[in-house]
């Protein structure tokens, strides 16, 4: 070749590297741009760093250019505030994230500061989980997806799923249930119900994030079939049923690879077997292999650090790591992207109709409230007038649990005390002066709470002194001691009110085990003397519930005449509880979890939270399939309340169960009609268990297949609800041959208003015993595993 055309050639290439080509007067833009050119042709411009830069934290230690000062009319997508251009010259932006799932979860209000827009407390994942009404959690992911969008964010940080395998797990707040289908149906509901704005949400932890002792590094060992049958499946059913933008992979190992690096999950499974077309992404700050992950698909390392991007260097330039494998991972990061609504020119208002949001959230709330006690029909409650509220927590209302998926940016949180005087009611003003009192003296005081006396937690929250850290602000009234009442106090607040509520609560949250905190003997002291003075004159006494999940009922449940249960329930909790005492609201919500009588009954108590006890390595799922009430209702250990669970202030008659066929070829439709028989209008939520022949495998003794939620039915009216049985509701995971079966035999379908109280049952045949699906035999323990069995 020529001199001179060699000389042409690499003006050209120059000219085509750098992204312009001078002609004449005009500047002919010919690098590739997002959003313009093909996915691919844009990876292909960019350099190995870039590549490394954009895998690593979304762009975090690229040179990011601030939207303001790119020039408009350039064919570039103008980010705003949240998201950076860290590629400008190709016009790529970093996706703007943040956290859920109690609420979108910015940073408060600075100090000093007016302005400023809040976000709404929803009711938390396992208030929302007893309402088991897929249509009202869909309606909660629309409004809550509207601030995502309207605060400028492409995607929200849940919703989390992660199975309730042990009430300690201080997260449980931010997970739906003990059972996979409840958890997958929601996870679904949400999904769709956030998406439906344009933005992504994202399923996490992914997988096995069933504790929070050790998270970052402790190994889960499950079996083939556990994890298939509990730990998967509730994801299965989300990604297909809603596929979610993105999906987070958890921190811990299982069966000794971290999940994050794990390319059986990842590939395998998720998109292999449920062909998910989404985006992979660290939880933030992992350990492990950034090449390992890369390798493994994982399409985003967050939040990304400097050792990510050296060790990412490094493996290209030994040829560890191809580059072909990051360009093939940024094809996902791209499209999340070019699919938010920002890429598509979405100007957001900064301003969501924040008042419409709070009626969704009370609506929410307010079924998903249980009711566990009601006796000689105490509630509603009947002209009783003055209330005395015991319990700090009546007057500070626990919305939320605490960590990334807790809230910091509601405007308020309506106490129950609040909410009475807004229903109407009275509330001793004497007994709530002492409270109030008493509230702002742990305030002030500041004092670390006594809950943090453990060396490893003071460590953990930055705790020096005897002097709470500021990030305790929000905790610091749930986690200080109950004030002691003595009897004479107690008989002097009796004389002068017509009925007590006793509010209890507890707070948890993300990096501990502080999910089951036991009843403190103050707490225990306030309800047998506050029930002996009012029983003493014929006064009831109402225990309200402000917890995160499952906790301990039974040492106490027999004195209060009736108990409700609030959970953590968003911001208007204190007005949902108020307006059920007053019966303009009728409890339609049903337990989520079994409720053990002691902790020492759950199938994971002696194994959790892993060995070695004082530091765990391995946490063995030594329960195997036997989760939750799959455990209690096969072994036969009563439990305070079952899966399932709730009362009403009406009652329910079921009749006409009809099963589509009495023989199962492909599908069986079952039809049954739920009355409500009282005298007010309520709903109720029918649940389909299914109890299978254990011929090849060992069976649970039934297991959740369906569930429907009535309308409001009002008395004497009656409503069909429809379920349907596939062919993987009959089966089982054999792990020998890696497939779903059912066996041949006789299926009993046992249609219950809870797991114990089954009203209806029917059976069908399957005459042949069919292998439903053969799926890859990967994720071996990496342990012999004594799996509990029934034989
Ligand atoms: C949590 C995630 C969260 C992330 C970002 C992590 O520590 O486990 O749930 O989304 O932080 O805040």
């Amino acid at each position: 070749m020529k001199t001179k055309n060699i000389l042409a050639l690499s003006l050209i290439l120059f000219a085509v590297k750098f992204g312009v080509i001078s002609c004449g007067e005009k500047e002919i833009h010919t690098t590739p741009q997002l959003g313009k050119d093909k996915i691919e042709d844009v990876i292909a411009a960019m350099t190995s760093d870039e590549k490394i830069g954009l895998t690593v934290g979304d762009g975090k230690f690229l040179p990011a250019v601030e939207s303001k000062n790119i020039e408009q009319g350039t064919g570039i997508i103008i980010a705003n505030q949240n998201s950076k251009m860290v590629i400008p010259r190709l016009s790529i932006f970093s996706s703007a994230l943040s956290d859920g799932p109690s609420g979108l979860n910015r940073d408060p209000l600075p100090p000093g500061a007016t302005e400023y827009t809040y976000t709404t407390a929803w009711p938390t994942s396992t208030c929302l989980a007893a309402t088991w009404n897929l249509e009202m959690i869909n309606k909660v992911g629309a409004a809550f997806g509207n601030e995502v969008l309207e605060y400028d964010y492409d995607v929200v940080l849940m919703p989390a799923l992660n199975i309730h395998r042990n009430p300690m797990c201080g997260r449980n707040f931010e997970y739906y249930s003990e059972d996979p289908l409840l958890s997958g149906k929601l996870s679904a509901a949400m999904v769709n119900g956030l998406q439906s704005n344009g933005i992504g949400a994202t399923l996490k932890h992914f997988l096995a994030n069933n504790q929070e002792t050790n998270r970052r590094t402790y190994n889960a060992v499950i079996s083939q079939r556990a994890l298939r049958e509990i730990y998967l499946r509730g994801f299965e059913i989300a990604v297909k049923e809603s596929a979610p933008a993105c999906i987070m992979t958890s921190y811990n190992k299982l069966n000794g690879f971290y999940t994050a690096e794990n390319p059986e999950l990842l590939q395998d499974i998720v998109r292999g077997e449920w062909g998910y077309k989404g985006t992979f992404m660290t939880d933030f700050d992992g350990y492990g292999s950034a090449v390992a992950k890369v390798r493994a698909g994982n399409n985003m390392l967050m939040g990304g650090n400097m050792d990510e991007v050296n060790e990412l260097t490094a493996a290209l330039k030994n040829k560890t790591l191809d580059e072909n494998t990051l360009d093939k991972n940024l094809v996902y990061n791209l499209q999340l992207k070019l699919s938010s609504p920002r890429a598509k020119g979405y100007k957001p208002s900064m301003i969501p109709d924040l008042e419409t949001h709070a009626k969704i959230a009370a609506e929410a709330a307010s079924e998903g409230v249980v009711l566990l006690k009601n006796e000689n029909n105490t509630l509603p409650l009947k002209g009783e007038k003055t209330v005395a509220l015991f319990g700090k927590i009546g007057y500070y209302l626990i919305e939320a649990g605490t960590g990334s998926g807790g809230i910091r940016s509601n405007k308020y949180a309506v106490s129950v005390n609040e909410g009475l005087k807004s229903a109407g009611f009275k509330v001793l003003d004497e007994l709530e002066k002492n409270y109030v009192d008493f509230i702002e003296k742990t305030k002030k005081e500041n004092l670390v709470p006594p809950y943090f006396d453990n060396p490893k937690m003071r460590a953990d929250n930055g705790i020096t002194n005897d002097q709470a850290p500021p990030h305790f602000a929000k905790r610091l009234v749930a986690f200080s001691k109950e004030q002691p009442l003595s009897a004479k106090e107690i008989e002097n607040y009796e004389s002068k009110s017509d009925v007590a509520v006793i509010t209890l609560g507890r707070s948890g949250g993300e990096n501990y085990e502080n999910g089951y905190l036991p009843i403190t003997q103050v707490e225990l002291d306030l309800v047998r003397n506050v029930c002996t003075a009012f029983h003493a004159s014929g006064k009831k006494v109402v225990v309200v519930l402000n917890v995160g999940g499952v906790w301990e009922t039974a040492s106490w449940r027999d004195f209060p005449d009736a108990i409700l249960l609030a959970w953590q329930p968003g911001q208007e909790g204190g007005n949902v509880v108020a307006e059920i005492l007053k019966g303009r609201v009728n409890p339609s919500g049903k337990l989520p979890d079994s409720f053990p009588l002691k902790y020492e009954d759950l199938p994971s108590a002696k194994t959790f939270p892993g060995e070695p006890a004082e530091n765990p390595v391995n946490s063995f799922y030594n329960e195997g399939i036997y989760v939750g009430y799959r455990y209690f209702d096969s072994f036969n250990v009563p439990t305070a309340y079952e899966f399932g669970f709730g009362l009403s202030y009406t009652s329910f008659e079921y009749s006409d169960l009809i099963l589509s066929s009495n023989q199962f070829s492909d599908k069986i439709e079952v039809k049954v009609t739920v009355k409500n028989t009282g005298e007010v209008a309520g709903k109720e939520i029918a649940q389909l268990y299914l109890s299978a022949p254990g011929d090849v495998v060992e069976k649970p003794v039934q297991e959740l297949k369906g569930f429907a939620k009535t309308k409001l039915l009002q008395p004497g009216e009656s409503q069909q609800l429809t379920f349907e049985l596939n062919a993987l509701s009959l089966a089982s995971f054999q792990s020998g041959i890696s497939s779903w079966i059912a066996d041949k035999g006789d299926y009993e379908v046992r249609i219950g208003a809870s797991s114990k109280d089954i009203r209806l049952k029917a059976n069908f045949s399957l005459p042949k015993e069919m292998v439903v699906e053969k799926v890859n035999d990967v994720l071996f323990p990496n342990f012999y595993m004594n799996e509990l069995s029934r034989k």
